[in-house]
C-alpha cells in the first residue's frame, strides 16, 4: 500500500515536470516573437530562414549550434548567440519541440 502511494506520487511528479517544460518553452518563446513573429512565421531581420519551416531536428541542432559553435550561422549569428545564451540545452530542445508542434509550416 505504502509502495503504491510512493509510485503514484513519483508518477505525478514526472508528469508535472514534462508539463512544466512545455509551459516554460511557451514563456521562453515570447522572447523570440519580436524578430520571428508570434508563430515563428517571419524571416527575422537580417536572416533568411522562416523558423516554422524547419524540422524539429533542424531546430534542435541549429539552436544548440548557436550556443556551442561560434562559427555556426549566417551574418546575423551574433544576434542568435546572444538569444540562446541564457538557455540550457534542455530549454533549447523544449523550445524546438514547442515551435515545431505549434507552428510548423510544410515548405513544400
Ligand atoms: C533580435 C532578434 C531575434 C530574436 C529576439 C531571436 N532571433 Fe532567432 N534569429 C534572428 C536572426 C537575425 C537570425 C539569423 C541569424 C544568422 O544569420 O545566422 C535568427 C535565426 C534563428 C534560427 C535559425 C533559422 C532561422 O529561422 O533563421 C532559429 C531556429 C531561431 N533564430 C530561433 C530563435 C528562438 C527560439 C528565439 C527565442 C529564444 C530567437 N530566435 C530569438 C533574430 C532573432
Amino acid at each position: 500500500m505504502k509502495i503504491g502511494k510512493i509510485i503514484a506520487a513519483s508518477l505525478f511528479v514526472a508528469g508535472a515536470v514534462s508539463f512544466a517544460s512545455a509551459a516554460t518553452a511557451e514563456v521562453n518563446f515570447k522572447r523570440c516573437v519580436v524578430c520571428h513573429g508570434k508563430s515563428a512565421e517571419k524571416v527575422p531581420p537580417g536572416g533568411t530562414i522562416i523558423s516554422a519551416t524547419l524540422s524539429k531536428d533542424e531546430l534542435k541542432k541549429t539552436l544548440k549550434a548557436y550556443k556551442n559553435d561560434k562559427e555556426h550561422g549566417g551574418k546575423m549569428k551574433a544576434t542568435m548567440q546572444l538569444q540562446v545564451k541564457p538557455f540550457s540545452e534542455e530549454d533549447l530542445d523544449a523550445l524546438a519541440d514547442y515551435i515545431f508542434t505549434n507552428f510548423h509550416i510544410d515548405a513544400k
